[in-house]
C-alpha cells in the first residue's frame, strides 16, 4: 500500500483575557478578541497522525482510540475542506504534486489528559489536526495562516498554533479572514512564569462552549458590557504587563478576567455554572495568598479545573498550601513539582 503520512504534537493554551460569545457561528468570528499562554509541549498535549492512501475509501477518525463520526462534525469537516482546497491549488500549478488533495485520509488523535474537561482539549485537538494537515499537504502556510483555519475547528486552537504568549485578533471583516493569531511574546520572553494544572473533576462537562456560549451571547447584558467597555482596554493592559513582565499587574488582569467571565456565565438565561465548591475554595486560598501582594493568579475555563500561574519561586509554597487544603492520594503522585505540573485537587 502506497501511503502519504505525518504525525505532530500541538499543546494546550490557557486564556488569560476569555472569549466568549460568537458573532458568526459557522466561520467562528469571536465577539472579542483574547489571550493565552501556551503550556510546554511536555505535558497537556494532543498528537495527531494523518495518513492519505489511495486505497482508503472513505475519511475516517479515531480519537483517543474509538472511532467517530466525521461527517457528523461540520468543523471537522470544514477543515478538511479548506486544507484540500489548498492542496489542490498547488497541485494545479506544479503538475509534479503528488495528487493528495482527492486521497480519502485516516486521522488518529490522542490526548495525554481528560478530554472536554474543561482543559482546553479542542484546542490542542484541532490545532494539532490542521497543523498534521499542513504537513501532509506540505502547505506553504505560517502559523498566522494555519490560525485561520484552525480557528473554524475550535475558536480557541487558533491560539495553540503559536507557543509563548498569543493573541486572538476578532478581526472586523465578514470573511473572517483578519481573525486570527498572532504571538504577543515567544516561549523564552518569561521563563519565570509557570502554570500549574489543578484537575478538580476530569469528567466531561455539562455545557459545552458552543452551547454556552450562543446562551450568553442571546441573553447576557453582562456580555454586551464586556465586549464593548472591558475587554479591549484589558487587551492592551495584559499585553504591556507581559511586555514589561509585570507579574503583579499581569495576575491582577488574569483574575479579574476569569471571574467577569464566570459572572457571565452566572448572567446567562438560564445560567451556567463551570466552577464548583473546590473551584471556589481555590479562589478563595489563592486570594488569602495575595492578601500582602499578589503572589499568583488563578484562571477558570468551562470547567472547574484551575489553573495557577506564578513565578516560578512561589510554586513550591502554593503546591505545597493546595496539598494541604486538598490531601489525596493522586495529589501526593506529581510531588516532584516540575514545569506545568499537574496537581490532582480531587477531595
Ligand atoms: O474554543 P472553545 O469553543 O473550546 O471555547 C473556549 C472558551 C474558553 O476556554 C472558556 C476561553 C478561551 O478563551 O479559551
Amino acid at each position: 500500500m502506497t501511503f502519504f503520512e505525518a504525525t505532530c504534537t500541538a499543546p494546550v493554551n490557557i486564556a488569560v483575557v476569555k472569549y466568549w460569545g460568537k458573532r458568526d457561528t459557522s466561520l467562528i468570528l469571536p465577539t472579542n478578541s483574547s489571550l493565552s499562554v501556551t503550556l510546554s509541549q511536555d505535558q497537556l498535549h494532543s498528537k495527531t497522525t494523518i495518513r492519505a492512501s489511495a486505497d482508503f475509501t472513505s475519511d475516517r477518525l479515531w480519537l483517543n482510540g474509538i472511532e467517530e463520526s466525521i461527517e457528523k462534525n461540520k468543523r471537522l469537516v470544514a477543515c478538511l475542506r479548506e486544507t484540500r482546497a489548498l492542496r489542490a491549488q498547488i497541485e494545479a500549478k506544479d503538475e509534479s504534486a503528488p495528487k493528495l488533495s482527492g486521497l480519502k485520509i485516516h486521522i488518529c488523535s490522542e490526548n495525554n489528559f481528560p478530554t472536554a474537561a474543561g482543559l482546553a482539549s479542542s484546542a490542542s485537538g484541532y490545532a494539532c489536526l490542521v497543523y498534521t494537515l499542513s504537513k501532509l499537504f506540505e502547505l506553504p502556510l505560517n502559523a498566522s495562516d494555519l490560525s485561520i483555519v484552525a480557528r473554524q475547528g475550535s475558536g480557541s486552537a487558533c491560539r495553540s498554533l503559536f507557543g509563548g504568549f498569543v493573541a486572538w485578533e476578532m478581526g472586523e471583516k465578514e470573511d473572517g479572514s483578519d481573525s486570527r493569531a498572532v504571538q504577543v511574546a515567544p516561549e523564552t520572553h518569561w521563563p519565570d512564569l509557570q502554570a500549574l494544572i489543578c484537575v478538580v473533576s476530569d469528567e466531561k462537562k455539562g455545557t459545552s462552549s458552543t452551547e454556552g456560549m450562543q446562551l450568553t451571547v442571546k441573553t447576557s447584558a453582562l456580555l454586551q458590557h464586556r465586549i464593548k467597555n472591558v475587554v479591549p482596554k484589558r487587551m492592551e493592559e495584559m499585553i504591556a504587563a507581559i511586555h514589561n513582565k509585570d507579574f503583579p499587574r499581569f495576575a491582577e488582569l488574569t483574575m479579574q478576567d476569569s471571574n467577569q467571565f464566570h459572572a457571565v456565565c452566572l448572567d446567562t438565561y438560564p445560567p451556567i455554572f463551570y466552577m464548583n465548591d473546590i473551584s471556589r475554595a481555590i479562589i478563595r486560598i489563592i486570594s488569602e495568598y495575595n492578601k500582602d501582594g499578589i503572589k499568583a493568579a488563578y484562571t477558570f475555563d468551562a470547567g472547574p479545573n484551575a489553573v495557577i500561574y506564578a513565578p516560578q519561586q512561589n510554586m513550591r509554597e502554593i503546591y505545597a498550601i493546595l496539598s494541604h487544603y486538598f490531601p489525596g492520594h493522586a495529589f501526593e503522585d506529581s510531588l516532584g513539582l516540575k514545569k506545568n505540573d499537574t496537581v490532582h485537587a480531587l477531595p
